[in-house]
This record gives structure tokens, sequence and C-alpha cells, in this order.
């Protein structure tokens, strides 16, 4: 995805490596897989869009690497490794890239919103990178100014300059927060985090209505209800362009899968539904792509590892946070997805907690198809034919996560927005 883009930006007529990160032009009838980077070729077999390059007008990839080796930036691909074996027998390709998009981080100086405002840096679909926080931007604006990547980076401090971080803006993503310590569950944050969610949510509404918008805040099971109710409240909800992001919980089923079952990390993709906390996190294990079937055993091993991932790192990290770095990365794939779908790209598919009319729940997280008005389309085709351990699994959590969503709910309209 942005690899390719570190290496472009040294010099506008680089030659670069692509490897894996090129994917031929996809048809939508295929089956959807999330497809976080790719890029598109059109009938003269030149670039239509490419997902990490923007700034200059003509740069010559040369197929094989990454800047970060063969391998490594293969294993960053995600799922369309079959089309970039296709690819890579093409050697040089002219890219002509188009888009230009400005995207905000709040929260952008903690640990997720640093890496991600990186990750975000990188990429070549990006015209301004805004980044706001209460305390400690500059510094992080400044730094990440130097980089010789196309977009502008400017930061911004305190309430104050918060509506200037949102003018203009087409994705804002929302960090903010405190994270969990070991011994705490991600609702014990509730009472700060639901909070500043609202706060950051009403200054969107006022200042950027039409951006998409992802919650990264935790408890997202109760902060995305919250962020929808204080939209509606301010008149400005639509229901399509806001995301929680549980993007981090497909990244770790595809790690762990493909790891259990010696699977080329690049391939696998596993559907994950439901929440984002604990048991309503439910990877659909029987819809992985490239299909593999598991025993009872592993099932129950891997479903628990992923459902307890986040709490995995909380533990690691002995009080010092939770996961940051994998997140920033899912994040920036989720933001990458977003301006892909945005640009036009007609094959873009992505996990997200959104409102939702699968389940009798108003809100709830599965494969989406993206576009340029948000979510096109639910893939519902997911949810049929579970096995019996899933589908047991779905009704189990359903309580849960509905008491989650009511609290959000409950908060926002306790607590009227600001006019
Ligand atoms: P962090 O404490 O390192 O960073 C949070 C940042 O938010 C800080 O820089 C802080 O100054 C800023 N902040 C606090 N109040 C703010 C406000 N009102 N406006 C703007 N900025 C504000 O925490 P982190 O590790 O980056 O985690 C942030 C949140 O993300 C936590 O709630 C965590 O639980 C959540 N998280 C979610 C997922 C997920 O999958 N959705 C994954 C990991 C972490
Ligand atoms: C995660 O899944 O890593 C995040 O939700 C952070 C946490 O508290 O576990």
């Amino acid at each position: 995805m942005f690899l390719c883009l570190y290496k472009m930006a040294a010099t506008s007529a680089a030659t670069f490596s692509i490897g894996s990160t090129i994917s031929l032009g996809t048809k939508v009838s295929q089956l959807p897989q999330s497809k976080p980077l790719s890029v598109r070729f059109n009938s003269q077999n030149t670039l239509a869009t490419f997902s990490g390059l923007k700034a200059a007008t003509f740069v010559k990839c040369e197929s094989g690497s990454s800047f970060l080796g063969k391998e490594s930036g293969a294993a960053l691909q995600g799922a369309a490794a079959p089309k970039a074996q296709k690819s890579s027998q093409r050697s040089q390709h002219n890219l002509n890239p188009q888009a230009s998009y400005k995207v905000a981080i709040l929260g952008a100086a903690g640990g997720i919103g640093q890496p991600l405002a990186l990750l975000v840096k990188m990429s070549p679909l990006i015209s301004a990178l805004h980044i706001y926080d209460i305390a400690n931007v500059k510094g992080v604006a400044a730094d990440l100014s130097h980089c010789n990547t196309p977009s502008q980076v400017l930061g911004f401090t305190g309430t104050s300059e918060l509506p200037n971080s949102l003018k203009g803006v087409d994705v804002v993503v929302i960090p903010a927060g405190v994270p969990r310590k070991p011994g705490m569950t991600r609702d014990d944050l509730f009472s700060i985090n639901a909070n500043i969610v609202k706060t950051l949510v009403e200054a969107v509404a006022d200042n950027c209505p039409d951006a998409f918008i992802h919650i990264i805040s935790n408890p997202v099971n109760s902060t995305l209800p919250i962020a929808a109710e204080v939209l509606k409240q301010k008149g400005v909800y639509d229901p399509k362009k806001l995301f929680g992001v549980t993007t981090l919980d497909v990244v770790r089923a595809n790690t762990f899968v493909a790891q259990k079952k010696n699977l080329k990390l690049i391939d696998v993709d596993v559907p994950v539904v439901g929440g984002h906390a604990g048991k309503t996190i439910l990877p659909l294990l029987s819809k992985t792509r490239p299909p593999v079937s598991f025993n009872d055993e592993e099932v129950q091993e891997l479903t628990v590892r992923i459902q307890n991932a986040g709490t995995e790192v909380v533990e690691a990290k002995e009080g010092a946070g939770s996961a940051t770095l994998s997140m920033a990365y899912a994040a920036a794939r989720f933001v990458e997805s977003s301006l892909r779908a945005l640009d036009g790209d007609a094959d873009v598919y992505e996990c997200s907690f959104v409102q939702s009319d699968l389940t009798e729940l108003p809100f709830f997280a599965s494969r989406v198809k993206l576009g340029r008005k948000g979510v096109e389309a639910f893939i519902s085709s997911d949810l049929q034919g579970l096995t019996e351990y899933e589908q047991k699994a779905l009704e189990a959590l359903k309580p849960e996560l509905k008491a989650s969503i009511e609290k959000g709910i409950a908060f926002a309209q306790k607590q009227p927005v600001t006019t």
C-alpha cells in the first residue's frame, strides 16, 4: 500500500518495486474479500488508481520487492494475493495517480494516533493530513511534516483549534480517549471516553457533516451509538458514513488462522462480526477464504484467542496501554479502504460496526461494501449457513451487545448536544 510511496517520494521518477502490492482490475461480481491494498489498471495498462501513490505525475514501478523487502511487503498485503501474482508478470508500469483527500485524526498525539498519522502520511491519496489533540500535537506535526510524501501536515491543539482541524475533511478518525490497563474491561473506559467521543463528534457534525467518521475509542460497542445519537441530534446523521473500527479483529483473525493452518498470510480472509469486546467479537471461521477446515478444538482455541487478543496485548504491556501499533496498522487499512471507495473503486469490502438490519440489533459489525457514499451493501451471506458453534455464539453475544448499545444511546440522550 503505502510502501511504494516511501521509495517513490525520493524522486519523482523513482524506480521502485511493488511486488504483491499490485493487483489487476477486479470485478465486482467476484466474491467479496477484504482487499485492503491494491493497484488497478485500465485497459491501456496504465494505472487507474494506486492505493499508495498520488503526488508524482509518472512513476515507474518494477515488481519484485517493497522497501521492506519482498516477503515483508507481501505480508502486509492482505487478501489480494492471487491478483498480485498475475500482475507481477508485468515488470514496469506508469502510475498516474489522481486522488486528493483530506483526513483528520483526533487524538493524534497518542499511542495509536502517532503511528496512524505516520501511515496515513504515507498515503498518496491524501493532500492534507490534519492532526488534532488536546496536547503535544505541534511536535508530532513538525516531525511528520519533514517526510517527503505528498500530503501537507497541519497540527491543531486544544478545543479552540478543533473546528479548523475539521473544515473540508473527507475522513475523520477518532482514536482519542483512555486505553485499558490490566484487569479492566473496555466498558470500564465508558465514563471517560463517552464524553470525549460525544464532544468530538459534535464538532464533526458542525464542521464536516459529510465526512466518513471512523470511531476507534473504546468501548466501540457504546461509543458508536453515542456518535450516531449526537449526529441525529445535530440533524446530520448519515448511517452509511459512520463506522466503528473493528478492522483489528479481522487483522488478528487473519494472522492467527494463517499461523495455525500454515497458510500464506496474504491469502487469508476471515470475516469477524458482532461487536468489539470479548464474546461480542465473533470470527466466522467457517467463512474463511480460502476455504479451510477446522476441528472443534481449533475453532474453540482460535475463537477465544481472537476474542481475547486485545487483553493479550494489555497484559503484555503491563499497564502501559493497549494495542497501538497493530491498531494503527488496522486503522490505516480502514482509512485506505475508505479513500479508495470515495475515489470510485467499486470493489472495496471491510468489516465494520455500523447501523445494520442484518440482525434485530440496531448496530452490528459485518462485512460491508463501501462506495462513494459510504456503506453500499451488507454482505448478508456471511451470516447464512453458519456452523452450530457460530450460530450459538451469535445468539449468545446479542444480549451483551444490545446492553452496550443501549448504554451509549441512553448516555447521549441524557446529555443533549450543545448547539
Ligand atoms: P493514548 O492514551 O495513548 O492516546 C489517546 C490520545 O487521546 C492522547 O494523546 C490524548 O491526549 C488524546 N485525547 C484525550 N482526550 C482528548 C480529547 N478530548 N480530544 C482530543 N484528543 C484527546 O491511547 P491509545 O492507546 O491511543 O488508545 C486510544 C483509544 O483507542 C482507547 O480508548 C483504546 O481503548 C482504543 N482502542 C481501540 C481499538 C479498536 O480496535 N477499536 C484498538 C486499540 C485501542
Ligand atoms: C483491542 O482490541 O486491542 C482494543 O480494543 C484495545 C483493548 O482495550 O483491548
